[in-house]
Parts: C-alpha cells; structure tokens; sequence
C-alpha cells in the first residue's frame, strides 16, 4: 500500500515541509529561508521565523502535491542534529500536527537524510558522500549497518569558513556564492594554512589568516581563489582516502557548498581517477529540504522504526553513526 509522508525540515535557517510517497514520488518541496543580514545567524530569531512561516510552506507543500492534510500517512521531521531553538520549533509542529491527524510520528537523522535523497535521486547505490554546509562537514559511508562518519571538521564548517571570510572582508551572507564569484579573477596562490588531521579536517586557522592577509592588503579575488583551493583540497583529499580505504565505486556531493563548481570539478576529478561514478543532486535536494525528511521518515517507518512521543524529543549533538538503518542491513540497496 502507498503511504504518503509529509516531513519537516528546520535544523537552521530553512524551514522546509516534502510531500513523498513510498514508491520514492517527491510529490512537493517547498521551504522558506530566514535572512540573517549581516549579523550571522541568531538560533532564536532563526526559529521564530519558522514558527512565522510554518503554516504557509505546510499549505504550499499541500497544494503543490495536490493533497489535502487527511491524505498524509505520516508526519517526519529533523530530530537533530542543529540549532536547540530552531529543532524544538519544528518538533512542536510535527508533534502537533501528528496529534491533530492521528498519524504516526518519526524523527529523522537530518545528516542521514542528506545521504538518503540522494541516493533516491541520482540512483547511487552505496556512495562516499561528502557532505559540506553552513553547519556541517563531514565524508560519510555506510559500513556494518551505520553510516560511519570517515571524516569531519574539529572546529566550525566549510562553509561557515567562507561565511565568516566573506562577513570580515565586507561581502554579504552568504558568503560562500560571493567567494566563488570573486575566485573566478584570482590570479596567484596565496600560501594559507592547509589542515588534514589524521582523517579529520581544520578551517579555523585558515579563515583566520585569510582575514590577516586581507588586511594587510592582499589582493581579495586572489584570496578568494585560494580560499576555496586550499578547503576544497583538504575536503578531496580526505574523501580520496575514504574511497580508497572503502573500496566503494560512488561518490556523492551534497550540502550547500555542492553549489560550488570549483569543488565539484575537484571532487568529479578524484572519482574519476578512481573509476568512481560521480554524484550531484540537484540543488533543491542538497540544500536543507524536507523531502529528505519526508523520504528517510518513510524509509525508517517502513522498516519498523516506531517512535514513542516521548522520544521525540530534540537530539542537538546527534551524530550520523548513532543511527541504525535497517533499510541498508545487508546489502547496498534501498
Ligand atoms: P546545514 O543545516 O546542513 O548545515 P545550512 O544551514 O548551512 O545547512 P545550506 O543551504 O545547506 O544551509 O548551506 C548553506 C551554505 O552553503 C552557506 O555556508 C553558503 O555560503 C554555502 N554556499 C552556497 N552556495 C555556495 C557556493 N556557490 N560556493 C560555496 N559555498 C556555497
Ligand atoms: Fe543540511
């Protein structure tokens, strides 16, 4: 029988509702995103935008399915990891919203889910997915029944990297748009700090220097460039020893930062030279979005994972290999 999920995204600043069906239909995809300005994120205003904006995406998702309420057969949303304000917010309104139709409730892994629509997407099988945004950072593959993280930042995310570059040097939010624009006319390598630890990576010191070197009057479009040639090969680098180590045939590319070319002709590169096929899910997919809440929700659902409503209850520092997926148990299929 088809069931039908609408799911909740709002780990951070996008609050996003998918409509999907068990037969993998992405029936709608609506979200809306709260502009900080200049200042950075603020968890609290960020959340009380989504509580703002909650109704209108969840009638935009439902009109664009052509749908109605009483059609949804269960109600997914981002359990974590993310931003305590923003995460209790979007669990209220599935909690409610469950309660209001009778149906069941289940919180998704919101890094698992990255993974999971894009395997749906592109038809990847089992890739080696790097996983880059505003918050998060990490190469992820599945092993023994998990998605084990092969890879992560120590400090703060790629893209919170060229974020805070951008906001030092003057540039808007986002930054990460605005720094590949300006890389495009960068003519010289500026030396800056490359960070692989182990199979862990570092972009602190990198924004910091950055930032020093920019006030000390070096060209911005040749900082810009070697910014992004400095992180992304760090990123590569560690995805590169996660393939090899891992033997896998697929490489996937999601998050915001998959909206960079730069970092997608890199990464393409490197699974081409290892005979890897090569992935990137359309933005609307690697971007926060609740269609991946939606389908991983239907995925776990469908392999008997139930949820009291007391476990429901928001998991800020939930990591990706805390999760069992019973959907992947023995072999590399959906
Ligand atoms: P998450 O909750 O997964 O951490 P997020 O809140 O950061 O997500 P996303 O939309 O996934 O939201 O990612 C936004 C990030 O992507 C920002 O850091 C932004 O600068 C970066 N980004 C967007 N476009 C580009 C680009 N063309 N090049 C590099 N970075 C980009
Ligand atoms: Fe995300």
């Amino acid at each position: 029988m088809t069931m039908i999920c609408l799911g909740m995204e709002g780990t951070a600043h996008t609050f996003g509702v998918g409509i999907v069906d068990t037969e993998g239909n992405i029936l709608a995809n609506v979200s809306r995103t709260y502009d900080p300005g200049m200042g950075g994120i603020h968890p609290r205003e960020a959340a009380q935008a989504h509580a703002k904006n909650a109704r209108a995406v969840v009638v935009g998702a439902l009109e664009e399915a052509g749908i109605s309420l009483g059609d949804v057969d269960l109600v997914a949303f981002s359990q974590g990891p993310g931003l305590g304000p923003c995460l209790r917010t979007v669990a209220t309104a599935a909690r409610a919203l469950s309660a209001w139709l009778g149906v069941p409730i289940l919180g998704v892994n919101h890094c698992v889910a990255h993974v999971e629509i894009g395997r749906l997407s592109e038809g990847a099988e089992d890739p080696v997915t790097l996983y880059v945004s505003g918050g998060n950072t990490q190469v992820i593959a599945f092993d023994a029944g998990r998605y084990r993280i092969f890879g992560e930042t120590l400090d703060i995310p790629v893209g919170n990297c060229l974020d805070v570059f951008a906001r030092e040097v003057g540039l808007p939010h986002p930054g990460g748009p605005k720094v590949e624009q300006l890389a495009r006319d960068g003519k010289q390598y500026i030396e800056l700090p490359y960070s692989v630890k182990g199979m862990d990576l570092s972009f602190s010191g990198l924004v910091t220097e950055a930032v020093r070197k920019y006030r000390e009057g070096v060209k911005l479009e040749d900082l810009c460039y070697s910014l992004q040639e400095t992180a992304f090969a760090a990123l590569v680098e560690v995805t590169e020893r996660a393939v090899a180590h891992t033997e896998k045939k697929e490489v996937m590319l999601t998050g915001g930062v998959a909206a960079n070319r730069r970092l997608r002709e890199m990464l393409g590169l490197m699974a081409e030279e290892h005979g890897a096929e090569f992935f990137v899910p359309p933005m609307s997919l690697c971007a926060d979005n609740g269609a991946m809440i939606a389908w991983t929700g239907l995925l776990a659902y469908r392999h008997g994972v139930r949820q009291k409503l007391e476990e429901t209850v928001v998991r800020q520092r939930w990591r990706t290999d805390e999760v069992e997926i019973p959907w992947r148990r023995s072999s590399p299929c959906r």
